[in-house]
């Protein structure tokens, strides 16, 4: 089991799904875990059940992500992992795609992980330690339907973490990406699960916690050799 003991974490997206689920694995290992997230109540509530921090926090602000790494930063005077968990799905095909869709997706999904990263690495570097892991998808490694800009982003994320890494590992801080298949979660709320699930050799979704416990294997010394690589963990379905 990974031992957190002392660390702080921040987690993006934290109100619910995959971002509340690795908060609960990363306090059992002992961390401090900020959530943050837009969904305010949902996050104060998430936040209150689990024992953790939360804090507003729109990632495709520069202002917001200022305020957070200032915030965690002064009052626990060190930021040991950053999971980029926060993002937004929008389906739609190509010749109906539109360019307000276009851009919120790349805010969120890709503009936020760069953001974050920039945000936290002085910190890091200064401490000469930390872990950053970015939630990409299999969308990360393959183009899906309907699903332009969502796929952009999460091939973005994955490059940017290979650059990242490169810049950040002489620092001793490690960056990688997590590609997660179909979690169940109320992002995929909506899928067309029965026939999705066809092409899944493990034949099932995941629950959060599994892409959770890849995730708190990276943030931790578990994960002490691994950088600017990509993990996946999707049953089996990008073979
Ligand atoms: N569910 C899946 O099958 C699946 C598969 C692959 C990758 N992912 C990725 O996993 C991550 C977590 O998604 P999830 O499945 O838990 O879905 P979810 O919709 O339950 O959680 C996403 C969270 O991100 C928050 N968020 C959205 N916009 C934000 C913003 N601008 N600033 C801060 N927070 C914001 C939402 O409020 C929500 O709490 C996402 O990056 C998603 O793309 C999900």
């Amino acid at each position: 089991m990974a031992d957190m003991t002392g660390k702080v974490v921040i987690i993006t997206g934290g109100a619910r799904g995959q971002g509340a689920a690795e908060g609960q694995l990363f306090l059992d290992a002992g961390a401090t875990v900020v959530l943050t997230d837009v969904l305010d109540d949902e996050g104060e509530k998430t936040a209150g059940e689990l024992g953790a921090e939360f804090l507003h926090h729109d990632v495709s602000s520069e202002a917001d992500w200022a305020k957070v790494v200032d915030d965690v930063a002064g009052r626990h005077g060190r930021i040991d992992a950053l999971v980029n968990n926060a993002g937004i799905l929008h389906a739609a095909q190509l010749v109906n795609y539109q360019t307000e869709d276009w851009d919120r997706v790349i805010a969120i999904n890709q503009t936020g992980v760069f953001l974050g990263m920039r945000a936290v690495a002085p910190t890091m570097i200064e401490q000469k330690a930390g872990s950053i892991v970015n939630i990409s998808s299999v969308a990360g490694l393959e183009g899906i339907f309907g699903s332009m800009a969502y796929t952009a982003s999460k091939f973005a994320v994955r490059g940017m973490t290979k650059v990242a890494a490169k810049e950040l590992s002489p620092h001793n801080v490690r960056v990688n990406s997590v590609h997660p298949g179909i979690i169940d979660t109320v992002m995929t709320a909506d899928f067309p699960k029965e026939r999705m699930l066809r092409g899944v050799p493990l034949g099932r979704e995941a629950d959060p916690a599994e892409v959770g416990r890849m995730v708190l294997f990276l943030a931790s010394e578990d994960g002490s050799y691994c950088s600017g690589q990509e993990f996946v963990v999707d049953g089996g379905m990008h073979g």
